[in-house]
């Protein structure tokens, strides 16, 4: 299965449908990643249309608010039934936990949590002169990332370049999700700290994040393919 994840940036709920049209063919639907544009532009529905479809869901809304609107919030949303959805660490340990119990249904199940640690727009210069934080980039992912290990996280979302300190200071199974990945010798767009498929996976990234490469490309299927394949290594 391609852990390959796209991320459908779309505002309405028809184009969506008509994008994910083009990978019905395919033996297994792609991952797709639904985010605020697409989730506040179509509602809540939207992720069970999707999900009727086949794909699994990496709902992407970077919670960050007081501990108990974070746990609430969760709590609706542990009721739509994504694989996969996240916060921002920033929120601190407290909004963390409380996130978990949230998200946590009566039956002890929930989609896997994941932190944001630094946005992979945000350069080392941003990071230190507009958001006040020192340290290097690596540090910084690290720190944030031992937070959201020690709440109960899943794992964290960062730049293909920073997946190395995290799986060392955190072990394998702590799962890194990475955008910020283009292929060889594409536009970076508003992306700062960018790798091909194939680097992401020999810097250990769990699943990549991909939009505008595969979902602005000519042949968005054959786009998602190269990226399977070569973040596969098959
Ligand atoms: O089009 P592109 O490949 O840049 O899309 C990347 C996606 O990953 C966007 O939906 C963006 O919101 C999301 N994302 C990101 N950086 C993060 C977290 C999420 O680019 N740190």
């Amino acid at each position: 299965m391609s852990n390959v994840i796209i991320a459908c940036d779309f505002s309405s709920q028809a184009r969506t449908e008509e994008f994910l049209d083009l990978f019905t063919e395919l033996p297994q639907r792609p991952y797709v990643k639904v985010g605020m544009e697409l989730f506040y532009g179509a509602g809540p529905q939207i992720v069970r249309a999707i999900k009727d479809r086949g794909h699994r869901i990496f709902l992407d809304l970077k919670l960050h608010d007081i501990p108990q609107t974070v746990a609430n919030a969760m709590r609706v949303l542990s009721g739509l039934d994504v694989d996969m959805t996240n916060l921002h660490c920033g929120g601190g340990r407290p909004m963390m936990e409380a996130a978990i119990e949230g998200l946590t249904r009566p039956d002890g199940t929930r989609p896997l949590l994941i932190g944001v640690t630094q946005l992979t727009s945000t350069s080392e210069q941003v990071m230190h002169e507009d958001l006040l934080i020192e340290g290097t980039m690596a540090d910084v992912v690290a720190h944030y990332a031992a937070n959201a290990a020690a709440a109960g996280l899943d794992g964290v979302v960062c730049s293909p370049h920073e997946s190395p300190v995290v799986h060392e200071a955190l072990g394998e199974q702590f799962l890194t999700v990475t955008p910020g990945v283009r292929f060889p010798g594409a536009a970076a767009d508003d992306q700062r700290r960018i790798t091909s498929p194939a680097q992401a996976r020999e810097l250990g990234s769990n699943y990549i994040v991909m939009g505008r490469p595969i979902t602005a490309a000519a042949d968005p299927v054959a786009a998602y393919l190269q990226a399977s394949k070569e973040f596969s290594n098959d």
